[in-house]
């Protein structure tokens, strides 16, 4: 079920990341934050491209009776081409395959016939240079602000770099890309990623650790939404 049009793309959109949720509750957690929610951010780790294991298919599919948001997953995958299907098929909206793990071209083109909206996404020390040249056949880059695996770490200045030259390269372009950070976003560097040029907001610990994520989640969007160009 590719239930949600994500809309016109470059609208802000805050993607809360169910990394930092309760795993026993997370229809709960999911539908706590429904009201301030465009996206929902889905993190699946192998425990090989990174050291760490989370969720998969079944857990997206049971989601997807309590939420009518664009699930935005993010594929922390060696091999992400072997689950594509079962993640279109469980209700993924969207899937971000990481660069790094190569066969890029190929990844892009199966996800698109799987009638998903697709992402690339680059770890912080990846060069921009790796990711521009797909920018044309995505819907989505994802510029990590962390090196991924854990919620919970520090916000990577130095990526605001890439994050202008993409955005530079998509307005100039007028492409239909989004762009999206992805670590250590709270109300202090969700603007300064938004100065930049992000448009897309992922948000673990800054939501679901919070004692009130709805109002955390509603404090971040009013950060980001202030200080749009
Ligand atoms: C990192 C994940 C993220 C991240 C977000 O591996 O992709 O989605 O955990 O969590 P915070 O916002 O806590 O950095
Ligand atoms: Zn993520």
């Amino acid at each position: 079920m590719t239930s949600i049009d994500p809309g016109a793309t470059g609208l802000l959109r805050l993607a809360p990341s169910i990394l930092s949720a309760d795993f026993g509750a997370l229809a709960l957690a999911v539908e706590g934050v429904d009201a301030q929610t465009d996206w929902l951010h889905v993190d699946v780790m192998d425990g090989h491209f990174v050291p760490n294991v989370t969720i998969g298919p079944p857990v997206v599919a049971s989601l997807r009776k309590y939420s009518g948001r664009f699930f935005d997953c993010h594929l922390m995958m060696s091999e992400p081409g072997r689950y594509l299907e079962a993640f279109a098929q469980a209700g993924a909206d969207g899937c971000t395959v990481h660069v790094e793990v190569g066969a890029t071209r190929s990844l892009i083109d199966d996800a698109h016939a799987l009638g998903l909206r697709v992402g690339l996404a680059a770890n912080p020390d990846t060069p921009f240079d790796r990711v521009a040249p797909f920018l044309d056949a995505i819907d989505l880059l994802l510029l990590m602000t962390v090196f991924p695996g854990f919620g919970g770490q520090s916000f990577m200045v130095d990526v605001m770099d890439k994050v202008v030259s993409a955005r530079r390269e998509v307005d100039a372009n007028s492409l239909a890309v989004d762009i999206e950070v992805d670590g250590g976003i709270d109300v202090a560097t969700a603007p300064v990623a938004v100065r930049a040029g992000a448009n897309v907001l992922v948000a673990g610990s800054a939501i679901f650790s919070r004692p009130e994520p709805l109002a955390a989640a509603a404090r971040l969007r009013d950060a980001a939404q202030a200080a749009r160009p």
